[in-house]
């Protein structure tokens, strides 16, 4: 038997422990020791463009114009309007960390949607299956920091029509709140924090977030991230700080690079602007970004960007070019240039889904659904 007084002070020296006892922290973040001490604000994410927008199947299986039973309405989606190659669980286990995605209500169903210009044209569901899917992944995944980043072209309320969506996705009290709006760069708190606080998720909407039915952890992009332009046909991507809007300068931002390169399939009037697969492998590849990313530093800081926003993101490089930018790796260390496909598809779906057949489908079909979309895939 201990004397009571030996009790008292074990039972106080325990209680003591428990209230100072560290909580538990995160020592990997985004993968890296390294990051967790890190801004948010200073880590390049590479995200996915219409990260939605995606579909697994070889445009091929309706180039048989031969066989047109085989062209079902997937053909166009498959063709066309598709930006990605691999669904929204697969991107993110790549490593995509910023996911972006465009809403539109389908008026067929009455739902929120994300679609494709038009829901005509690529309809990806609804926004809540969506974030289910995000949340399934967040769960599994505890010590990533993720962004979402939504346009809301419809100028939907944030309060009235986002947040029930994020409440019933369950990804609400996984977000990051500011303390006060808009945050600096150099104000953004670091990866370690987030994940230990359990608030890991940032959210930005392009429009309205700022307007007047507020959330308060739906942030308003273009106060506190600058992007450069978009559907840019031009391989070089001359830099440029396309939508902005203060009252923060310009270097307190931070910043996205639009790395999608387009192609004008009919180069009349306004065009057809449709993404270029053929081009991925090369757009998504070491040089280009890297090429990219130090074009736009001396406008952002003389910082990399903190968002890389690809299409096709299956193919290239990418992952590997924001290893050099976070100063993980050393660029020299890494094999340049256009890096071949790290498309998982085998044997007979490979070689259907070659870069020609991809060319030859996409230019085909949007020949043939040149009536319903002119000038309208963006
Ligand atoms: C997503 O893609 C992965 C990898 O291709 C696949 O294993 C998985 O089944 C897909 N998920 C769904 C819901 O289709
Ligand atoms: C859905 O209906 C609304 C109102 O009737 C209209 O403004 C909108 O353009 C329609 N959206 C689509 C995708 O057709
Ligand atoms: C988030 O909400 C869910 C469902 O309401 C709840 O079970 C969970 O404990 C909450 N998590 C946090 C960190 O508040
Ligand atoms: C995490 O919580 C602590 C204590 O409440 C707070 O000081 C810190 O700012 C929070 N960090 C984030 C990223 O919310
Ligand atoms: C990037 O480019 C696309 C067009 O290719 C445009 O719709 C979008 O608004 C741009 N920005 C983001 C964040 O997607
Ligand atoms: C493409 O961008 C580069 C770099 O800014 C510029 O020199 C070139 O003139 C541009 N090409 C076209 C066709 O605009
Ligand atoms: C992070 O900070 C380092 C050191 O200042 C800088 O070289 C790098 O470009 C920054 N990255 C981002 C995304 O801000």
């Amino acid at each position: 038997m201990l004397p009571q007084h030996l009790w008292v002070l074990i039972s106080t020296a325990v209680g003591v422990l428990a209230a100072t006892a560290p909580t538990k922290r995160a020592t990997v973040c985004n993968g890296h020791a390294e990051f967790c001490s890190r801004l948010y604000s200073n880590v390049t994410y590479i995200g996915a463009h219409d990260s939605f927008a995606f579909s697994e199947d070889p445009p091929c299986t309706c180039v048989v114009l031969l066989n047109p039973p085989a062209c079902t309405s997937n053909a166009f989606a498959s063709s066309v309007a598709r930006d990605q190659e691999v669904n929204i669980t697969a991107q993110l286990d790549l490593g995509i960390r910023l996911l972006q995605a465009q809403s539109h209500t389908d008026n067929s169903t009455g739902t929120f949607n994300f679609c494709h210009t038009s829901c005509d044209l690529f309809n990806g569901g609804p926004v809540l299956d969506y974030l289910k899917i995000v949340k399934t992944w967040l769960d599994s995944n505890p010590n990533e920091v993720l962004t979402l980043l939504f346009t809301n072209p419809e100028g939907q309320s944030p309060a009235n029509v986002w947040k029930p969506i994020f409440d019933e996705a369950g990804i609400s009290n996984l977000t990051y709140i500011p303390p006060s709006l808009p945050i600096k760069q150099s104000d953004w708190p670091t990866l370690g924090s987030m994940i230990d606080n359990g608030t890991r998720v940032v959210v930005f909407l392009d429009s309205q977030a700022d307007g007047p039915e507020p959330v308060n952890f739906i942030l308003p992009e273009f106060s506190m991230v600058w992007e450069t332009p978009f559907s840019v046909t031009n391989a070089s991507f001359p830099c440029s700080v396309n939508r902005i809007h203060g009252p923060l300068a310009t270097e307190d931002h931070i910043y996205l690079i639009n790395h999608s390169l387009n192609i004008n399939i009919i180069p009349i009037g306004s065009g057809v602007i449709i993404s270029d697969p053929l081009a991925a492998p090369t757009t998504n590849g070491i040089t280009s970004i890297l090429a990219n990313a130090n074009g736009c530093a001396p406008l952002g800081g003389n910082r990399a960007p903190s968002f890389v926003l690809l299409d096709y993101v299956n193919i290239g490089q990418a992952f590997q070019a924001a290893d050099i930018l976070n100063g993980l790796v050393s660029p020299s260390s890494s094999a340049s240039g256009a890096a071949p496909t790290s498309s998982k598809k085998s044997g007979a779906l490979s070689a259907v889904n070659s870069p020609q057949w991809r060319w030859w489908a996409s230019w085909t079909f949007a020949i043939v659904a040149l009536g319903e979309s002119w000038g309208r895939i963006l």
